[in-house]
């Protein structure tokens, strides 16, 4: 059984696609055993608490130094005995001090079909304006290795979405976590809980 500490800024919609595939078995063999955000009052929280995960806050901005705000996480995390980090909705770049506690052993959701719409400034609603602004007919999601470059590290699982002429940005961003996020982000997680993947020079494979 992994344990997994799920890191959160927001609404938390992603949080609750991990919690329904744990309990309705979609997810096998993991746990999350505690969810961490670094806002005060996120929804997130609300939802870890109905579903009985112990949360944790720790507020981001009020760090001097975002390498403390990392040490902060990690020892959250280690004392707690997690095992795979998901960012769901988690607004940080998180550097060195817990990419190196954590090598491999932290996946993030990305609204869009990385390398699209992706990287620094590519966040939450940012995301679909820029797909709608550039008028591309497909988008989507994806769920990727954390590494040292932003949104940049191996790609486990991708979804897509197509564009409507009817589209706003809110509409796309409902519609992209609806078809694509909620459905990638747990498989990712069973994957990784039930050793189905490895990364092999970068990308990766099936175990
Ligand atoms: C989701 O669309 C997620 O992919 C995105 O923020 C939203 C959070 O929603 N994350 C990023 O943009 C990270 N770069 P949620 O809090 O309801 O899961």
């Amino acid at each position: 059984m992994l344990n997994i500490g799920v890191l959160v800024s927001g609404g938390g919609t992603n949080l609750q696609a991990l919690i329904d595939a744990v309990d309705d078995g979609r997810i096998t063999n993991g746990k999350i055993v505690t969810v961490l955000s670094n806002r005060e009052g996120a929804y997130a929280l609300k939802r870890a608490e109905q579903a009985g995960i112990p949360t944790k806050i720790l507020v981001s901005k009020q760090y001097a130094d975002r390498a403390d705000f990392e040490r902060d996480v990690v020892a959250h995390m280690k004392a707690n005995g997690v095992e795979l980090i998901v960012m769901a909705g988690f607004m940080c770049i998180m550097g060195e001090t817990l990419l190196s506690a954590y090598q491999n052993k932290i996946i993030n959701v990305h609204p869009s079909l990385i390398p699209s719409f992706c990287g620094d400034g590519y966040y939450g609603l940012h995301v679909h304006e820029a797909a709608l602004a550039r008028g591309v007919k497909v988008t989507g999601a994806t769920v990727h290795f954390v590494n040292e470059i932003t949104d940049g590290g191996p790609i486990i699982l991708q979804k897509s979405v197509d564009i409507l002429d009817s589209d706003t940005p809110e509409i796309l961003q409902k519609r992209v976590m609806e078809e694509a996020e909620w459905v990638i982000l747990p498989k990712a997680v069973d994957l990784i809980c039930n050793n189905k993947i490895k990364i092999i020079d970068n990308i990766v494979r099936e175990a």
